[in-house]
């Protein structure tokens, strides 16, 4: 209220002094500094000046934005440390000391904006050499380059600039180490010498020229078709180029490049040789000094070469070993990429080995591998493809060669192989199901050899392989019978009818008959369905040692035999069972060399003899017979095969094997009976001897000297004549001058099948021999008491 009412009052008193003093007395405010544009922070002088020599004579009045806020008797105000809310309508008036009054100021306007900074920049930045050039730019930001004068200060000294400009904003020169250090600039207006605000230092670092580091991504030879990149390296600062130059080529035709690295992407051998690089920047092109020569050798690239253990066909579950070796890759380090199925699956590896544990069926497939260079990433040639299949479980398959029908002495080699693989593999040998013959020890390569044969090796053999280091078993083979005739046996299985074949529904008894006793002894045989089984399983009725079967069904069809309980066997007998309506009738065992053979093709329900056969032998016509029977007189080794017969309506018969025996030492068995052919033979020659000597005595009374004689020469070793038990040796009498034979008969009980028979008759003696083979008689013989 009170400020209001004074306001209006000097209003008033200011329109009545205006009449009075106007012109004389208007007062002239001036301000120093003497720029509408002031800085902030500058002291500021306000002059209040009434023209008129009493200047004690006024009081001044100063108003800031029609506000007083200052009067003294001094015509001027100082505005310390001015701030931009300053910048506001200043004006003044005087009052003297009679009510008298000086009219108004004019009004002055100020202007305070904060005092710019300068800011420094180098071009370029960071790091410098020896001989760059560089670019100190001062800036002062809002203001026109024009309005100022530039000054640079090297480490903080303000008061001696290194260079001034008078209107540049830029300082330029070439560097030398020494000119290393903090520069600051700033500016000095031109209109009032107001200067800036010192920009903040800029540290310029200056080096001597450097020199760049090459380097390869290769170490040692570089592989042949493997990417190479160098590198040139520089510490220091940015802004370089890179230029690459090679022994080869002549300096000016330098490949440059904005990187730091220049890559071959497929190294080749003319790319070997010394490399140099060096960098440059700026315009003119400042450059670095050369690097070190790097030698680059190219070399061929080793070949990877895949191989897998144990076998390219495996089976699931096996351990797989996939291995990758390099051909001619040193002793070089190396790790291992294997991919299978071009490139769909890929994995790595530390080592040349890699282990499929557990393969499945999935894992089949191309394998490739190839070889890294641990030290630089440089790769081998790929490996050629290796195809690996895995099966399903892997079946052992047994054979017996040359068969499995076996007479004692023969022998027999069982080989195992595993179907579709040949490597790697151990055999293990089990007979009659559970007993372990022999594991891979024996049997080697898969074969188990049985020489000579014995009886008791007659039983069922399977075998089966495995391999890897984790043992990998294949199935069982199927089981393979080995059936073994001896000459004699204990016991024999008589069969009932006894043929190999039989109808079905027909009835059938087994028994075992012995020399001696066949208690304890019962018939076992051997189908394709149940194997080994007893006879009387199934329909079987047993009694005592016969086993009757009521009514054959073909599951009967199979092997059959008597065993004891000690496990002695006797020889086996094929039984067959047919639904046929005819049948071979057919010896079981086995017909002997020069025995008579008669077969018989039987019609179901029909008698023998009117049964029309036609026969046949390994499928080619024999004979055709109305009575239905054929007869082999005298059976030789070439009659074995397989036999059967085919009645015009009724159909065919089963095939019969019908086997051939030849005795390979018949006089062992003949032996018995040979002592006593030859005893009888023997007696009946002396009986005739004796015959002739007794005619001979009375004819020649004077001849006894001569025998004497006679005989000493015999004993002589060359004159000797040995024979052996096939063989028996007559010695002719030769129709020579002399009138007396003397014979002497030597018999040796030792060795009764070798019997020596010896003529003499004086030195002009002629042998001659005679053959007989005495088999067949024999083993006729041994054959009725089988
Ligand atoms: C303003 O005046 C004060 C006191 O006289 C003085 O200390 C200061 O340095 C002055 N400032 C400038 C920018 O001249
Ligand atoms: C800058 O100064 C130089 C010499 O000091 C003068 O020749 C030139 O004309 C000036 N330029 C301007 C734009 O003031
Ligand atoms: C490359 O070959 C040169 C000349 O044969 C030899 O001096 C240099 O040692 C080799 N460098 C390497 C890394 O093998
Ligand atoms: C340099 O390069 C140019 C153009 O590519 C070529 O004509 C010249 O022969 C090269 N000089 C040498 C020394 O290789
Ligand atoms: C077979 O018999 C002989 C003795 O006659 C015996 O040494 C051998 O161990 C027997 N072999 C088998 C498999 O029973
Ligand atoms: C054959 O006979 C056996 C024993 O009696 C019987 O188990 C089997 O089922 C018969 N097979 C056929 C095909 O009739
Ligand atoms: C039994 O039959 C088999 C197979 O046909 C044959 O190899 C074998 O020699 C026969 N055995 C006899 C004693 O006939």
């Amino acid at each position: 209220m009170e400020f209001r009412s004074l306001s209006v009052i000097l209003l008033l008193v200011s329109i009545v002094q205006a009449g009075h003093d106007e012109e004389e007395h208007k007062p002239v405010l001036t301000v120093e500094p003497d720029w509408p544009q002031i800085f902030s922070g500058q002291n500021v002088t306000l002059t209040c000046s009434i023209p008129g020599e009493r200047v004690a004579y006024w009081t001044y009045n100063w108003y800031r934005d029609s506000v007083k806020f200052h009067s003294s008797d001094e015509n001027y105000y100082i505005i310390r440390d001015i701030k931009t809310h300053h910048g506001l309508k200043y004006c003044c008036y005087g009052s003297g000391k009679w009510n008298s009054y000086s009219p108004w100021s004019n009004q002055v306007t100020l202007s305070v904006t904060e005092r710019p900074k300068a800011s420094l920049i180098l071009v370029p930045t960071g790091q410098m050499f020896n001989g760059e050039k560089v670019t100190l730019r001062c800036d002062i930001q809002g203001h026109t380059d024009t309005e100022w004068r530039y000054s640079w200060y090297k480490d903080g000294d303000s008061n001696h600039p290194v260079h001034s400009s008078d209107n540049k904003t830029e300082y330029s020169f070439s560097v030398v180490e020494s000119n290393s250090g903090k520069y600051t600039c700033r500016g000095e207006r031109r209109s009032d010498s107001q200067r800036s605000e010192i920009s903040d230092a800029v540290t310029l670092t200056v080096s001597e020229t450097p020199k760049p580091e090459l380097t390869s991504s290769h170490k040692g030879a570089a592989l042949i078709g493997n990417p190479v990149v160098l590198y040139c390296k520089l510490d220091q600062s940015a802004g370089w180029r890179f230029y690459w130059s090679k022994h080869t080529q002549s300096p000016e035709n330098e490949t440059k490049t904005e990187t730091h690295s220049y890559t071959i992407s497929s190294v080749s051998v003319s790319d070997g040789g010394q490399y140099w690089c060096r960098a440059g920047r700026g315009t003119p092109v400042y450059y670095t000094h050369y690097s070190d020569a790097l030698w680059m050798n190219v070399t061929e690239s080793p070949k990877a070469v895949i191989s897998i253990n144990p076998d390219n066909q495996v089976f699931r579950g096996e351990t797989v070993t996939l291995r990758c070796d390099m051909q001619g890759g040193g002793d070089t380090e190396w790790r291992y990429s294997w991919h299978k199925d071009d490139y769909s699956h890929v994995s790595f590896s530390t080592t040349k080995e890699n282990t499929i544990s557990f393969v499945r069926e999935s894992h089949s497939g191309k394998y490739t591998c190839r070889g890294e260079r641990r030290s630089d990433s440089q790769t081998s040639e790929i490996s050629d493809a290796v195809t690996l299949t895995v099966s399903d479980r892997a079946q052992a398959v047994l054979r017996s060669s040359p068969q499995s029908w076996l007479t004692e002495g023969d022998s027999v080699t069982l080989s195992c192989e595993v179907k579709g693989s040949s490597t790697g593999w151990t055999f293990s040998w089990y007979r009659d199901k559970d007993e372990l013959l022999s594991d891979s020890s024996r049997g080697a390569g898969g074969s188990y050899t049985l020489s000579p044969v014995a009886l008791n090796h007659t039983g069922v053999y399977a075998c089966r392989a495995m391999r890897g280091e984790t043992t990998y078993h294949t199935q069982y083979s199927d089981t393979q019978p080995l059936w073994i005739t001896g000459v004699s046996r204990p016991v024999s299985l008589k069969v009932s009818p006894s043929r190999v074949q039989h109808f079905s529904a027909d009835s059938l008894s087994l028994s075992c008959e012995g020399q001696s006793d066949s208690t304890g002894w019962r018939v076992r045989r051997y189908t394709h369905r149940e194997k080994v089984s007893d006879c009387s399983s199934g329909s079987g009725s047993v009694t005592g040692s016969t086993c009757s079967i009521s009514s054959l069904n073909t599951s009967h069809t199979g092997v059959y035999w008597c065993e004891s309980e000690s496990g002695e066997s006797s020889n086996p007998v094929n039984i067959t069972v047919t639904n046929n309506n005819v049948i071979l009738e057919s010896p079981v065992h086995p017909v002997t060399e020069r025995d008579p053979l008669t077969l018989r093709c039987l019609c179901h329900h029909t008698k023998a003899s009117d049964c029309i056969a036609e026969f046949y032998k390994d499928g080619l016509l024999l004979q055709t017979q109305t009575t239905g029977e054929m007869t082999i007189r005298t059976v030789s080794k070439s009659n074995e095969g397989l036999y059967h017969c085919k009645h015009p309506e009724k159909g065919e018969s089963p095939q019969n094997w019908i086997l051939v025996r030849v005795s390979t030492n018949p006089a062992d068995k003949a032996a018995p009976n040979l002592v006593g052919v030859v005893v009888g033979v023997g007696f009946a020659v002396l009986f005739i001897i004796l015959l002739i000597l007794l005619w001979c005595y009375r004819a020649n009374k004077g001849l006894k000297q001569n025998i004497d004689q006679m005989s000493q020469q015999n004993r002589q070793p060359g004159a000797e004549v040995t024979q052996n038990g096939h063989t028996l040796r007559h010695a002719d009498v030769a129709s020579g001058s002399t009138e007396v034979t003397y014979a002497e008969i030597e018999l040796k009980t030792k060795k009764p099948t070798k019997k020596r028979e010896m003529a003499s008759v004086n030195a002009d003696t002629v042998y001659s021999e005679l053959k007989h083979n005495t088999d067949k008689g024999n083993v006729a013989g041994l054959g009725d008491s089988d």
